[in-house]
């Protein structure tokens, strides 16, 4: 069975940023690409601040939280992740940037190296078919906060090996996480599930029938979900639960997953939940 050692994490932002931070926590060897620096920077910052809590809270040392940044070394160049034993693409949910990125790694990496993207909705074996390993191509689907969730989504491609999904399965296991294995088909299972109820919640919402407020009072405290939906939708990202949304319609083709035309309105705003500092919520 194939080892890893060394890990690419292509793209550095919340999901990004987040995996590399995990991977070097469990003692992995991680580069950190983005297009620019400062990027990388930021990316490096956050992560110190996510460690210093568990500095902050007596779980770590400093000086732990000092090794495990300096696991991560961040590069701007893709030529430089030639010796990584598996890349992660994190990169945004655009299906051009991605097909476009897979097949320069794919050209780049050793034969034996795994590709995984930790999409949200793009079909891992449409990723897959743009390069020359489709048996070595897998999708780990990451949570946010990616320290503190335990699920890691492992999707199969129709060529996705049994070995690969194999070693996938035990480097999550590492992480502290827990691999639950899905077949791909549009959502996978995580969003297939999660993203039509936001989806109602915004009906619920758009029709009247409560307020935001309310409704997310009502899921919190009835059903004990520790973020109401509409509060978790603006964590998500108004624009990417959108995105999941036509991905389901288009790939399942019910009317069941129409998205709600108040969400298309809103990401059509600009309001794109926490990261632009408004959607149903405001933020400062
Ligand atoms: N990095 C590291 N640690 C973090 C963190 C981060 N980014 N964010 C929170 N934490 C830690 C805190 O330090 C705290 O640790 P302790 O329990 O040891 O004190 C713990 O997480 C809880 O955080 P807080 O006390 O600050 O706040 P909270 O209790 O409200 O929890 C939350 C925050 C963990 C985000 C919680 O609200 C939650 O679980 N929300 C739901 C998240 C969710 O559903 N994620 C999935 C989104 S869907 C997705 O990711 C897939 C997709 O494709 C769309």
């Amino acid at each position: 069975m194939q080892t890893i050692q060394k890990i690419g994490v292509v793209g550095s932002g919340t999901m990004g940023n987040g995996i590399a931070h995990v991977f070097a926590q469990a003692g992995y060897g991680v580069v950190l690409n983005d297009l620019r620096e400062d990027l990388l920077e930021k990316a490096l910052a956050t992560i110190g601040k996510n460690l210093q809590r568990g500095v902050d809270k007596g779980r770590m040392q400093a000086s732990e939280k000092e090794q495990i940044l300096q696991r991560i070394q961040i590069d701007t160049q893709l030529e430089n992740l030639g010796d990584c034993d598996l890349v992660v693409e994190a990169i945004s949910e655009n299906l051009t940037w991605k097909t476009d990125l897979f097949k320069k790694l794919d050209a780049n990496l050793q034969p034996h190296a795994i590709l995984a993207s930790n999409t949200s909705s793009i079909s891992i074996t449409k990723l897959a078919a743009v390069t020359q390993r489709p048996d070595r191509f897998i999708g780990m689907h990451f949570m946010n906060p990616v320290p503190v969730m335990v699920l890691v989504e492992v999707i199969r491609g129709i060529a996705t090996s049994d070995e690969t999904a194999q070693v996938i399965s035990d480097l999550t296991q590492k992480l502290g996480k827990t691999p639950v294995e899905v077949n791909d088909y549009p959502g996978f299972i995580a969003n297939r599930i999660l993203l039509p109820m936001i989806n109602e919640a915004v009906y619920a919402l758009y029709e009247g029938v409560a307020t935001a407020e309310a409704i997310d009072s009502i899921m919190k405290l009835g059903m004990n979900h520790p973020m109401g939906p509409l509060t978790l939708a603006d964590f998500i990202g108004l624009d990417t639960c959108l995105a999941i949304m036509r991905v389901l319609h288009d790939g399942l083709g019910d009317s069941k997953y129409r998205p709600c035309p108040l969400l298309v309105k809103m990401v059509d705003a600009g309001y794109l939940g926490r990261k632009s500092g408004r959607g149903f919520y405001t933020y400062t």
